[in-house]
């Protein structure tokens, strides 16, 4: 099985896993954290976590990993640029991103994307670091929106 055939079963296995953590469970905080510890399950990053819109900036929530940044400015870093532009964003290589803030000097790619309430608004982001150069792909994009779906669902925002 290729690298991208494994990815993408493996992000297959979490959209039923990740229902399944939700399914009759309310609570943000215990959704956030089991969605994290899924996904490491699977693909141990170097970082996963949320920034959510909080005082008009992205401040720190529930995430796995190194000690972190805990307040970004919306026009700052890969969150502010993924926020700002209200899109995925996908970094090959963070030394040649302009304004990447580095909570880890191990941090090498990075994937950002936008988490939106039912309206349609930005409310918060995913983040997620590799300790490897230009290591997400489409499928990578691919599964971890679906899995961002599955969340806003959950977090009836
Ligand atoms: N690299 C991010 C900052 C968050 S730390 O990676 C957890 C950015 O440039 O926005």
């Amino acid at each position: 099985m290729s690298s991208s055939q494994s990815k993408i079963a493996k992000y297959a296995l979490l959209q039923k896993q990740v229902r399944a953590l939700f399914d009759g469970e309310p609570d943000p905080i215990a959704n956030q954290a089991n969605f994290l510890a899924a996904i490491q399950e699977q693909f141990k990053f170097h970082w996963i976590g949320f920034y959510w819109v909080k005082d008009s900036q992205l401040v720190l929530g529930p995430f796995q990993g190194p000690v972190a940044c805990t307040r970004i400015p919306f026009h700052a870093g890969v969150c502010g640029h993924a926020y700002t532009t209200q899109s995925t964003v996908i970094v090959k290589n963070v030394h040649e991103f302009k304004g990447h803030i580095a909570c880890s000097s191990l941090s090498q790619s990075e994937i950002v994307i936008p988490i939106r309430n039912r309206l349609g608004n930005i409310v918060g982001v995913l983040d997620v670091d590799s300790e490897f150069l230009n290591f997400f792909q489409s499928e990578d994009q691919d599964g971890l929106e679906s899995l961002v779906k599955i969340l806003e669902s959950a977090l009836t925002i």
